[in-house]
């Protein structure tokens, strides 16, 4: 199979690596740039261990070939922290005790991240009642939105709640009390991936 060389945006790094034309964007990552803050659990699709922001959006890199995202910016939960300061939502599931093992989290703090750009751009998910409406994000409808990153250990409750934190400092669950504190969590990937670049 032929080769190929491509140019990722990895956590505010330019990375160029020579990869076969085969290899997903999870293997180019984690074996060939040593990346290893995205996981492989399944490798089907089916655990979302492998999530990162790709060009800003929520992606399981195990189902995307790494030449078709030649020139794309990618960003870990590893270069979610800034100058050594843990992002509000790798904060929050510290807080909230949102990991046992810790193998899914890159990917649920990442895959937590793009979700919240979801609802402020108005996606409805199955869980949401009213489709005109503005979409509140309450329990339920976090469980359905996260419900493509599975946790073997059963971190759930505080997964939920880690996310509803910064949620609502983001003014997303309807609770108005935290959107003041939203000023200082409310810092989104791209942001956060633009001072780890600097
Ligand atoms: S490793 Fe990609 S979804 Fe499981
Ligand atoms: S913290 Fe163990 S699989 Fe999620």
């Amino acid at each position: 199979m032929p080769d190929h060389t491509i140019t990722l945006t990895v956590d505010g790094a330019e990375r160029t690596v020579l990869v076969d034309t085969r290899t997903t964007l999870l293997d180019a990552l984690r074996e060939r740039l040593g990346v290893t803050s995205p996981k492989k659990g399944c490798d089907h699709g089916q655990c979302g261990a492998c999530t990162v922001l790709l060009d800003g959006r929520r992606t399981l890199s195990c189902l995307k070939l790494a030449v078709a995202e030649d020139g794309g910016e990618v960003v870990t939960a590893a270069g979610l922290a800034a100058d050594g300061a843990l992002h509000p939502m790798q904060q929050a599931f510290i807080d909230h005790d949102g990991l046992q093992c810790g193998y899914c989290t890159p990917g649920q703090v990442c895959s937590a991240l793009g979700m919240l750009d979801e609802v402020r751009a108005g996606h409805p998910s199955h869980a949401t009642a009213d489709l005109d409406a503005e979409v509140v994000l309450d329990d339920d409808e976090i469980r359905e939105r996260m419900s493509g990153n599975l946790c073997r250990c059963g971190a759930y409750a505080g997964i939920v709640a880690a996310i509803r934190e910064v949620a609502t400092a983001e003014g997303l669950t309807g609770d108005a009390a935290g959107r003041a504190v939203g000023q200082t969590a409310g810092q989104t990937a791209g942001q956060t991936a633009g001072q780890a670049a600097r």
